[in-house]
């Protein structure tokens, strides 16, 4: 197993900025996290799903040196402005515009040429279109990602995930509600892992990330979001405890 030392993103230190431009836990370090256990190579050629804003994308390819083309077909909540719009002034001001292309698209519908990519990285998107549209939406973006890999390539998932444990009574409520509840879009480790399997890959390597929760706390203090609604995740969060809520990660390769 490889030893993670966060060694390129433990310099960026500002949390607030850093979490004003994802939208989720673990930031850069997530990225950091994930870029290691998958081996980036500088020169590659890396398709990042589910951007967002961009900033691991700009991080990915300033700090791993790869060309990376980022996906994401929503607007922000707040100003309303395309993701892949926050994308491409990132990247100027990361000076990684010249590595970084953003396309208004989802998985599964993409419309890349198979073989594409040498790398996928996906981090807190493909949850959500398992809550909208159920396990075969989450599993037909999975075929979609093994298409668009070269053989060999590898995918790099982190996804917030429950612990293999009952979910607690006193939870239940929630992680019921909202747009998004995370108790239709979050599964364990095993089921989520046996899901990329089914899709062709072989797994690498899976796990709980050992930082998860503390990526949450992170979370709960930095996003913007927590930070205007204390009794929305940050408080799920503090009943949660450490029970049942955590972050899981898959790296699997594409065979033929
Ligand atoms: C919670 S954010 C996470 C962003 C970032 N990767 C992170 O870890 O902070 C999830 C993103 O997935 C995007 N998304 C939603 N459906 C998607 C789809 N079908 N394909 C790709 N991205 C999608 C959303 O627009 C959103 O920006």
């Amino acid at each position: 197993m490889t030893q993670i030392c966060y060694s390129k993103s433990q310099r960026y230190t500002d949390l607030d900025t850093i979490y004003e431009q994802c939208s989720g836990p673990g930031g850069l370090r997530l990225s950091d996290f994930l870029a290691q256990k998958m081996g980036l190579r500088p020169g590659s050629r890396l398709l990042d799903v589910g951007c967002n804003r961009g900033i691991q994308t700009c991080f990915l390819a300033k700090e791993y040196g790869i060309d990376i083309i980022a996906i994401d077909p929503w607007s922000d909540r707040m100003q309303g402005d395309l993701m892949v719009e926050h994308l491409r002034s990132n990247a100027e001001s990361w000076g990684v515009s010249n590595r970084v292309l953003g396309q208004k698209i989802g998985v599964p519908h993409t419309n890349f040429a198979s073989h594409s990519f040498d790398f996928v990285h996906s981090t807190t998107a493909l949850e959500m279109v398992r809550g909208l549209n159920g396990e075969e939406g989450y599993l037909d973006c999975l075929r979609e990602i093994h298409r668009v890999l070269r053989p060999g390539g590898i995918f790099g998932l982190g996804e917030p995930m429950h612990l293999d444990s009952p979910l607690p009574e006193d939870l239940e409520p929630y992680v019921s509600h909202g747009d998004f509840p995370w108790k239709e879009c979050f599964r364990d480790i095993k089921s989520t892992t046996a899901d990329v399997e089914r899709a062709g890959f072989i797994i690498l390597e899976s796990g709980y990330a050992p930082d998860a929760w503390s990526w949450w706390m992170e979370f709960a203090k930095h996003d913007p979001f927590c930070k205007k609604e204390p009794d929305g995740d940050p408080k799920t969060l503090e009943v949660d405890n450490g029970r049942w809520t955590s972050f899981g990660y898959v790296i699997a390769q594409k065979i033929e």
